[in-house]
């Protein structure tokens, strides 16, 4: 039998994963063997009895570093490890932290058609630069904002990830309309009840016509993602205009 996309998580806090993920889709998929999760807990790669695993930086400054030489023990223990589960010769190395490219879904979708991911989540002020050298490591963030480490980006790229998996997502349909998949942000949902407090729903959304709900909702595609992200607008217009 062939693995199914397994995610390696490198991290203090072994004891954060699955955490959330357990009570949504992913903790579904996990439980159906779906996709496969490792936690690699970098202390056991520690050398001393106080099994340290980060120091002070060179030139000074607040904070600590993670050491190269534990952290590359640990990432080249998990390297043999995923390669002996899925037989590939590439599993991505995706190190998360502030200062890496922003996370998109065109590289979520990447991610899930490879046959895994190895995760670094780092803690303190970051790792030691020679092991992001050493390694083909992808720099990824998850916004313009700091956590206080990688462990909750890591859990969001994953349940990104996993939700692109074959049969994870009941209807295929659901995913091809969502934000990002058109190259817009999402046009506006309602449901029952259909006037609430004094609200209605729009009308052509009641009109049965199909042609016409379809057209109502890519316009209010375009103008929420005008008004909101003026990137993915900009993008999406050249595209458009290429296409033409
Ligand atoms: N670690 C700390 N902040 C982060 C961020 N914004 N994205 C990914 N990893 C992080």
């Amino acid at each position: 039998m062939t693995a199914p996309w397994s995610a390696w998580v490198l991290t203090l806090f072994p004891e954060m994963f699955p955490g959330p993920l357990a009570h949504t889709l992913a903790g579904k998929a996990l439980a159906d063997g779906l996709f496969a999760l490792h936690t690699v807990a970098i202390r056991d790669f520690a050398h001393d009895r106080h099994r340290t695993v980060d120091d002070t930086p060179f030139g000074g400054g607040p904070g600590m570093v993670m050491r190269a030489d534990v952290l590359a023990e640990a990432l080249e223990a998990t390297a043999a490890a995923a390669r002996a589960t899925l037989g590939a010769e590439t599993c991505p190395i995706v190190y998360l932290t502030p200062r890496g490219r922003p996370l998109d879904q065109e590289r979520v979708r990447a991610l899930a058609r490879a046959p895994g991911v190895i995760l670094i989540c780092g803690r303190y002020e970051g790792i030691d630069q020679r092991v992001i050298e050493a390694h083909p490591i992808e720099e990824v963030s998850l916004g313009d904002f700091v956590l206080s480490g990688g462990e909750p980006a890591a859990l969001a790229l994953i349940d990104a990830v996993v939700r692109l998996l074959p049969g994870v997502v009941g209807q295929a349909d659901s995913l091809s309309d969502e934000s990002f998949e058109t190259g817009l942000l999402e046009y506006p949902h309602y449901t029952r009840p259909r006037v609430w407090q004094g609200r209605s729903v729009p009308e052509v959304l009641l009109s049965g016509h199909h042609e016409n709900i379809v057209a109502w909702r890519r316009t209010e595609s375009e103008r929420i993602t005008a008004e909101r992200r003026t990137d993915l607008w900009q993008r999406y217009q050249q595209k458009t205009r290429i296409e033409r």
